[in-house]
């Protein structure tokens, strides 16, 4: 597998820090302390009274709105628990949210209500996570509404703004009435003529980690898990998709309700609503898309029903009643989204021959690993994506066989060890630690080989270690005894200790794994002769005046696997003459490939040589493709050539392509684009 988020680019959003702290910073900093050593003493309750009330006195009146103007409460009213988040989610919880929304298309604006049923509570105000969002007001209670008062918290560069709403230990329903901005980073409003059917615009919606909280106000922590349901309108002729219930064709009133009964976190919650089609696989599963797409997406995803038998074999029944996938426009910024119910697929996974059903297997896994049992906060990210790539392969084994598995393996450990290498070199060499601490940066730092692949390998050498059966056992049960809740690492050690080790006098060391750097001694070995073939004729090539000789004079671009030619082309050398280049173009033809993956890693080598007759192609691949990983590497490799030309274009390509990028990709190549 490739390096996730590549370590040399990482976002370093940081949050904006008061420059001079005034005194009443210092107060309410050395308050949270006072506030973390009371909350043991149940003198909570108290302590909150006094600080909202020393808060107000500082704040200034506007209608219902007080604008705190004090820096510093970003800090000082982080989620204990989760430092990602504002909300306290250990006073009172939304228990369930209505949506009542209206998407406008022409204004691209979502706007309207986001109703919350809470907890039972003691507490005296609720804090709700929001970003770039306007608030209108605030009301309390279900008919009739009263409305009450709230503070929007200073904004911090990657939380957003604390939404503090003044309740009472009687209020049940908080209403929040708003609407989205331009700067509302979950949202990807495409017209119409970057659609295939070019007739109607195109909106979808990216949760995780934390961009839920830039389209709905609400607790946006992955501890506490929520049902929803949704009323949403819109202005044009589209079909509206959620991760919930959903519909299969497109409502003449513009209308569409949904439904999510069961306890999702909130990075779960997702919409998509564009001129889309349903092609039913079978009862339980199917594929949205526009009509252009829709035949190649039923033939791609043709497995689905197989891997959802086999998945549900492993590790028991699937609980989300359906399994459907909706392949997105290009922009779309990863490989696939497990929003429940509804994975979003990126359209490059549509190469014709399923060679991109991994990333299927992977998003069909995380309806255990993540949407069943999610991690509590980013720092314990491993356990949703370690454990989905281990399932993942699990089920790529069952469908096509262990050497295939295999194949994949391998790639993905070659490209832990360089990970891990760039890590080691980078300003937080503590990162090759399965638990995470990403305590004031951007979660998407945490999205690298570790958390994806150390953590696949550290269950892997688990297996070896205690025997596949057990394993297996032992995973069957931690899914029904987490059933719909958010946990930690630490609960999951426990869980591992208790049911698993101990039961088998193993002394397997697992916090070596998950509280130190590197990989352990212990991790257990994959290889694949298929691999090391394609690395021998890669070395060949390096080495040898003659290109193509013997065996490999008439090999084929069909002849071989996706991964056995990223294996190859990943092992060619970094500085390779331009007529060499040209002889292995002439032979595979990669600049004109279909597979945007393997046209990824080819151009990521055009880059670094002097091959440049084929920059028009990499040109208009950068233009069309949204997905992250596929450009990140492109662009960072130009950027890292000594020579000005390739800076220059690479520069001007972003410049055509950054409007078909949605945010995420945005951001990560302007960061790159910047550096220079
Ligand atoms: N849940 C992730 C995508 C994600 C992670 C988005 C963190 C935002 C923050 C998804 O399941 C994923 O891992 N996608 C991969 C697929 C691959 C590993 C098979 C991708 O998009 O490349
Ligand atoms: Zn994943």
């Amino acid at each position: 597998m490739h390096l996730l988020y590549t370590y040399h680019n990482l976002l370093f959003i940081k949050t904006k820090k008061a420059e001079k702290i005034p005194l009443l910073s210092a107060i309410v900093i050395n308050s949270v302390a006072i506030f973390v050593f009371l909350q043991k003493n149940k003198m909570k309750q108290f302590f909150f009274l006094f600080f909202s009330i020393l808060l107000s006195t500082t704040s200034c009146e506007n209608n219902n709105t007080k604008v705190v103007e004090e820096n510093s409460l970003a800090i000082s009213e982080t989620n204990v628990e989760d430092s990602h988040s504002f909300s306290n989610i250990s006073d009172v919880q939304t228990e369930h949210i209505h949506l009542a929304l209206e998407i406008n298309f022409d204004q691209k604006i979502i706007s309207g209500i986001a109703r919350h049923k809470i907890s039972e509570h003691s507490t005296n105000k609720i804090i709700f996570d929001s970003k770039a969002l306007k608030i209108e007001k605030v009301t309390l209670g279900k008919v009739p509404e009263t409305e009450a008062d709230f503070d929007l918290g200073v904004e911090d560069e990657l939380l957003g703004q604390a939404l503090t709403v003044y309740i009472t230990p009687e209020t049940e329903y908080v209403n929040i009435y708003y609407s989205t901005t331009d700067k509302c980073e979950a949202l990807d409003w495409l017209p119409a003529e970057l659609t295939s059917g070019k007739k109607e615009p195109f909106l979808y919606t990216q949760g995780q980690a934390i961009l839920t909280r830039s389209w709905i106000p609400l607790q946006d922590s992955p501890a506490n898990r929520i049902t929803y349901s949704a009323d949403i309108k819109t202005n044009r002729d589209v079909l509206v998709l959620m991760s919930a219930s959903n519909p299969t064709t497109k409502n003449k009133s513009r209308e569409y309700h949904f439904e999510m009964n069961q306890k999702i976190p909130s990075y779960l919650i997702a919409l998509a609503a564009g001129d889309l089609v349903y092609t039913p696989i079978n009862e339980i599963c199917g594929v949205y898309s526009e009509k252009e797409l829709a035949d190649a997406s039923a033939y791609e995803f043709g497995d689905l029903p197989k891997m959802i038998d086999a998945a549900s074999n492993l590790y028991g029944p699937y609980l989300w009643e359906k399994y459907d996938i909706i392949v997105l426009p290009y922009s779309f910024p990863f490989g696939g989204m497990e929003n429940p119910r509804l994975t979003f697929a990126n359209p490059t996974l549509l190469t014709g021959d399923r060679s991109s059903t991994t990333v299927i297997a992977h998003e069909l896994a995380h309806s255990w690993s993540g949407n069943l049992v999610t991690n509590s906060t980013w720092n314990d990210f491993w356990l949703n994506e370690g454990f989905t790539v281990y399932f993942e392969n699990r089920i790529m084994e069952e469908i096509y066989g262990k050497e295939i598995a295999d194949i994949m393996t391998t790639i993905e450990y070659q490209d832990l060890k360089a990970s891990i290498g760039e890590i080691e070199d980078s300003s937080f060499p503590e990162d090759s630690k399965l638990k995470l601490e990403l305590n004031e940066r951007n979660p998407d730092e945490g999205m690298t080989d570790i958390a994806y692949v150390k953590g696949a390998l550290f269950l892997r050498t688990l297996e070896k270690e205690v025997g596949r059966e057990k394993l297996d056992q032992f995973l069957k049960q931690y899914f029904i005894d987490h059933a719909f809740e958010s946990i930690t690492t630490e609960i999951f050690t426990k869980d591992l200790e208790d049911n698993l080790l101990q039961p088998n006098n193993s002394t397997f060391n697992y916090k070596e794994w998950i509280y130190e750097p590197g990989i352990p001694k212990n991790h257990v070995e994959i290889h694949s002769v298929r691999l090391e073939r394609m690395i021998s004729m890669a070395k060949r090539i390096n080495n040898d005046k003659e290109t193509f000789t013997g065996e490999y004079l008439h090999l084929k671009r069909k002849d071989r696997i996706t991964q056995e030619w990223l294996s190859f082309i990943r092992n060619l050398d970094k500085n390779l003459s331009a007529d060499k280049m040209k002889k292995i173009d002439d032979q595979f033809h990669f600049s004109t490939e279909a597979n945007a993956i393997i046209k990824s890693d080819w151009f990521k080598l055009v880059a670094n040589t002097q091959y440049r007759e084929v920059y028009p192609q990499m040109s208009e691949y950068l233009q069309l493709i949204g997905r992250r990983w596929l450009v990140e590497g492109i662009y960072s490799n130009l950027m890292k050539s000594s020579e000005e030309i390739d800076h220059q274009f690479a520069r001007e390509t972003f410049e055509k392509a950054k409007k078909n990028y949605h945010f995420v990709t945005r951001s990560t190549i302007q960061q790159i684009i910047d550096k220079q």
